[in-house]
């Protein structure tokens, strides 16, 4: 669902849009495109959901499938909501808990609820290191890499046009000042594995956000926050899909919210990815946790691409730290000092209107490129495969000489076609399949690269591919 249909549906800040049509019998045309779709608060919210709508953002809490028969926490849920997270229906153990046998119906009875109330659904999770079926447990090597694409290909694909955003990888570095990846089965696999489960992630469901998601990464001056940025930053120049970084911000004495966190926050926004606190809780009580609450919200307001907030849990009693207190409802659903500090937050916070843009997709227009020398190319092709499909990824490197424009002739074999791609627009889907650049990245400096990719059934190409500059 785009955002301004949602709008237009009532739960996504139907104030904003009742203020658009206000604003439009008192000011002029040209005041009304700037103001239409996030006009200035002239009125608080009353609830999370519609107050953070009003600042262009969602407020989401994580659901557990086995709550939405209580009726006080649905009340809560569909009064205060405008997004929800699946708390662990969609883990790997929970959707595919044999080897090819995915199940859903947890997470369909989420997804379905949100669906019928107007809430988004943000994804959890695509690859993790927890969590798994005992299956995958036991994996290792290529066998444990196919497994885990084809799952990231089947489950982002029966999801397909549902999910606002894919937390596609949770939790992949490790935690101390190393800065280093954590050590796991689907690290052992290679250290592409993240990259190679978003690329699978894009073409499974080009329209969904895609997000790395970790926690501990709040502090700007550790050592893992750093290396997520790293991450993010070397994706985003290699032109891997990624559009947004989650936090998930649980905080505790140990772990406790970072005088710097509005840094993080907006450093991460200027390498040009959302920015999303995706299970927000905060142990404690009273005023001391209200005003946490309350600067949590007020640093994501004052950056433009945090685009939302989501809470972990509804009530106190249904956090997975419940002996801590950390959510915005005490256990009989009472609002608590907390809920009241993040509603002012909402209210009070910049007005600043988030890119709600879906992720880049190709386009359709043919590219036009700028004049120059042509010179020649190379290409060359990386395979994923899984028994029936796989996901290729093609390098296009200039020769001697810059090139603004390239087109790839990859021929297919029998049976196999192709059925998404990425960073290209291709012609025919079998036999010899033409793949040509897009307005941004026809241009290739002298010995650079640039690289798209394609996902398909059947058997993957095995010849190497044909390059034709311009
Ligand atoms: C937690 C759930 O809340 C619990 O119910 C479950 O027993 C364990 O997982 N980081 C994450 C979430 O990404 O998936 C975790 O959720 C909390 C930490």
């Amino acid at each position: 669902m785009n955002d301004l249909f949602a709008r237009a549906s009532g739960r996504f800040g139907a104030g904003a849009l009742r203020r658009g049509a206000l604003v439009a019998v008192t000011a002029g045309a040209a005041v009304l495109a700037a103001t239409v779709a996030f006009a200035p608060s002239a009125s608080a919210g009353t609830t999370l959901g519609a107050s953070a709508a009003e600042k262009g953002r969602y407020f989401g809490a994580a659901v557990a499938a086995n709550k939405l028969s209580d009726s006080t926490y649905v009340g809560i849920l569909n009064r205060e909501f405008n997004s929800v997270t699946p708390e662990n229906e969609m883990k790997l153990d929970a959707t595919e808990p044999q080897q090819g046998v995915f199940t859903f119906t947890n997470a369909d009875r989420i997804v379905n609820h949100a669906r019928a109330n107007g809430m988004k659904v943000r994804g959890h999770t695509l690859a993790w290191h927890s969590q798994q079926p005992g299956w995958m447990q036991n994996m290792s090597g290529t066998a444990l890499r196919s497994a885990m694409l084809n799952h990231v290909t089947q489950v982002a694909t029966y999801y397909r046009g549902k999910i606002d955003s894919w937390d596609v990888v949770n939790e992949a570095f490790a935690d101390g000042s190393t800065g280093a990846r954590r050590d796991s089965n689907l690290q052992r696999t290679g250290n592409d594995w993240i990259e190679a489960a978003f690329r699978a992630a894009r073409a499974a469901d080009p329209g969904a956000k895609l997000c790395y998601n970790d926690y501990n990464t709040d502090n700007w001056s550790h050592a893992k926050t750093q290396a997520v940025y790293n991450l993010v930053r070397d994706f985003k120049t290699r032109g891997v899909p990624i559009d947004c970084v989650g936090l998930q911000s649980h905080f505790n004495s140990g772990s406790p919210y970072p005088g710097n966190y509005r840094t993080t926050l907006q450093s991460f926004a200027d390498l040009g990815v959302d920015v999303q606190i995706t299970e927000l809780d905060i142990e404690g009580s009273g005023t001391t946790q209200a005003n946490t609450y309350r600067s949590v919200v007020t640093d994501c307001l004052a950056v433009a691409r945090c685009t939302g907030i989501t809470v972990w849990g509804i009530r106190d009693t249904d956090s997975w730290r419940s002996s801590g207190t950390p959510l915005l409802f005490d256990g009989s659903g009472n609002k608590k000092p907390a809920y009241t500090a993040t509603l002012e937050a909402l209210n009070a916070g910049g007005t600043t209107n988030p890119p709600t843009t879906p992720p880049t997709t190709p386009p359709t227009t043919p590219p036009t490129t700028p004049p120059g020398t042509p010179g020649g190319c190379t290409a060359s092709v990386s395979l994923n495969q899984w028994n029936g499909g796989f996901v290729a990824t093609v390098r296009v490197t200039a020769g001697s000489s810059r090139i603004n424009g390239w087109t790839v002739g990859v021929a297919l074999p029998g049976g196999a076609s192709v059925t998404n791609s990425w960073n290209t627009q291709a012609t025919g889907t079998s036999g010899t399949v033409t793949f040509r650049n897009v307005s941004y990245n026809g241009q290739v400096n002298a010995g650079t690269t640039t690289e798209f990719g394609f996902q398909g059934t059947g058997t993957g190409p095995t010849a190497t591919p044909t390059c034709t500059a311009s």
